[in-house]
Parts: structure tokens; sequence; C-alpha cells
């Protein structure tokens, strides 16, 4: 069976984009694939972070993992500082990569903007999610689009490291994206990717937002004056991105859904995406609460930070064995 691994930041605020990009793409997989499903705490402290806070939104983000449907019998759930692994073969992997491809790194560029005083884990934080993947043996990545170009530079790691010490040091990992999901714009500006972080609530519809929020951000959400609907992402960036939702949402292509729609207007879109929205939402929300309060979700974490750690430490032995560590 093939291994996947993927991971999201305890972060708050899961929106749409990381639900149809990413996390549906989890629950797709766990029937006929080895999932590992990390909660990555190591990369959200790459800013400053409120110690309470997080360890909240490390316990939201897994009920959340959870109230999607993934389910722990099947698929390992953990939090990333449970397994010492990453930060040590991150440091390995600091090792065998190039500042200059770390500086070329689109994400890296956006969060410094040019500043001096950037943190130099914002610099390295694409080689730790090289270890997290490596760590693993893992075959398939299952991310958005935004994560691209790191999962190539996960690539080139593991083919050097290869070159050097043998093929049989680390897999070599495939990304694996959605069609229709893989780049979820912000509702408010569709130029821009949606974000936990975007000061306006109405750029995004997080996943637990009340069925009048969905509405709202949806009803208010951005288009263009010409009133045609077509699909066409470079000149009508708000439609578009209404049409992909709606795509990932019901499973149709866009081409299918614009064929047998008889909508007068934006209006009539928006209204059917907020009820397909809104129901798709409806059981996440209602699993929610009862496992985010049950005593379950602490103990499916101890359980799974057991298991990755088991995979994790062979791979470590390994690893330590080809680079001369660990006497
Ligand atoms: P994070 O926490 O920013 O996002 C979690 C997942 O959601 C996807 N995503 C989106 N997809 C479509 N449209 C959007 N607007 C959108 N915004 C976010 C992301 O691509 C991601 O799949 N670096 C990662 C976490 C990570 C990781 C890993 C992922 C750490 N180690 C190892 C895979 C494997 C991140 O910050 O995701």
């Amino acid at each position: 069976m093939k291994r996947v691994f993927s991971g999201v930041q305890p972060t708050g605020n899961i929106h749409l984009g990381n639900y149809l990009g990413a996390l549906k793409q989890f629950v797709e997989l766990q029937d006929d694939h080895e999932c590992i499903y990390c909660i990555v705490d190591e990369h959200a402290i790459t800013v400053p972070q409120d110690p309470e806070e997080l360890r909240k939104h490390i316990l939201d983000v897994a009920a959340l993992y959870m109230a999607i449907g993934i389910d722990p019998k099947k698929s390992i759930i953990f939090v990333q500082s449970a397994v010492s692994g990453h930060a040590e073969l991150g440091w390995i992997l600091c090792c065998s990569s190039y500042t200059g491809e770390l500086y070329r790194m689109t994400q890296f560029k956006a969060k410094s903007g040019g500043k001096e005083s950037v943190g130099t884990g914002l610099l390295t934080y694409p080689v730790l999610m090289a270890a997290d993947i490596l760590l693993y043996d893992t075959d398939v990545v299952p991310v958005g689009n935004d994560q691209k170009q790191h999962i190539e530079l996960c690539r080139d790691i593991a083919i050097r490291v290869n070159h050097r010490f043998g093929e049989d040091t680390f897999v070599v990992p495939d990304g694996r994206f959605m069609k229709a999901g893989a780049r979820v714009m912000a509702l408010d500006d569709p130029t821009q990717k949606m974000s936990k972080s975007a000061l306006n609530e109405h750029s995004r519809i997080s996943l637990l937002d009340q069925d009048s929020k969905i509405k709202k951000s949806i009803m208010r959400a951005t288009t263009d004056s010409d009133g045609e609907i077509r699909f066409d992402p470079e000149n009508k960036p708000g439609v578009s991105n209404l049409l992909n939702i709606y795509s990932a949402f019901s499973g149709r292509s866009v081409e299918e859904i614009l064929a047998d729609q008889n909508w007068r207007g934006y209006g009539d879109l928006k209204k059917e995406l907020v009820a397909l929205t809104q129901e798709a939402l409806r059981p996440i929300k209602q699993n929610y609460d009862e496992i985010r309060e049950s005593d379950e979700l602490k103990a499916v974490l101890r359980d799974g930070a057991e298991r990755a750690n088991a995979i994790a430490e062979k791979t470590m032995k390994r690893v330590r064995d080809k680079f001369g560590l660990g006497f």
C-alpha cells in the first residue's frame, strides 16, 4: 500500500481552501493508502505564537481532522513536536540544502517582504517540511497548489541525498493536487489566495462558520460588472473562483455545471453555492463539538504519536547510519 503524509498548521481559521485543496483528499485517500496526518506545530512557531493559543489550536485541528471523516483506526493522526525525528532530520537536511534555493521560495519572499529581521525558521521552513515527508518514506503528499514549490524542493533534496548515500536512503515523493480545489481564492479579492490570516473575515469561509456567515460571505463575494457567467480565471477571477468552489463541492466539472445551469445572473449562482456550502459543512460542525470535548481526542494523539514514532525511528536509524551520526 502506498504511504501518504500531509500536515496542517495549527493556526486557527481552517478554511474552505484548506478543505478543498488538502483535507478533502486526506479523507478520500485513507481507504486504499496508509495515511499519516500531522498537526505541524513546529511549523507554526516560525512566527510568534501564544503558547496557550497554540495548545488550543492543536486540539482544534485534531478535532477537525476527525470531524471531516479522518478515522484514527485507519489513519495516524499526531502532533509533529511529539516525534523528535522531525527536528532532527530537519537539521540534517539543512546541511544538504542551499541557502540560494531557500531564498528563491515564493512563500519566503512573500512572508519576509524584503525585511532584514526575518526569523531564520521562515527561511528553513521548507527544509523542515521536507523532513516531515521524508521521515515516513512517503509516496504521496496531498496538498494545495501553494505547496507545489515546497514539494519540488523536497524531491530535489531527496534526490541529492540519494545520489550521495544511495537510492535506498529516501523515497522520492509526489505531490497530489485537486483539479478544482487546488487554489481557492479570497472571496473579497480573487487575485489573492484564501488565507487564514487575512483581516477581512468575509475573505474566507471557515469550516465552522455558521450558516448566516457563509451566506453573507458568499453573497458579498467580489465578481465583475459584465454579468456573463463563464469560466475565465484570468479575466473573471471572482466568478471563476465561485465556479471552482461549486465544482469542488459538487464533484462535477465546471463544464458540466455550466452546460446544466439556468442562472439568470451571479446572484443565482451565489445562492446555489450558499446552499451547497452550508450543506457540505453542516455535518462537519455537528461532529466537531462532540469530538473536541471528548477525552478520546488526546488518546488518539498519544496513540498516533507512538505509531508515527515507530516509523520515524526506523528512518532515523538508517539516515544516521548513512551520514555517520549516532555513535
Ligand atoms: P497550511 O497549514 O498553510 O495549509 C494546509 C493545507 O491547505 C492548503 N491550502 C490551500 N489549498 C487551496 N486553496 C487555498 N487557498 C489554500 N490555502 C492553503 C495547503 O496547500 C496545505 O495543503 N507547509 C504546509 C504544512 C506542512 C506540510 C508538511 C504539508 C508542513 N509539513 C508536509 C504537507 C507535507 C502549510 O503551511 O500548510
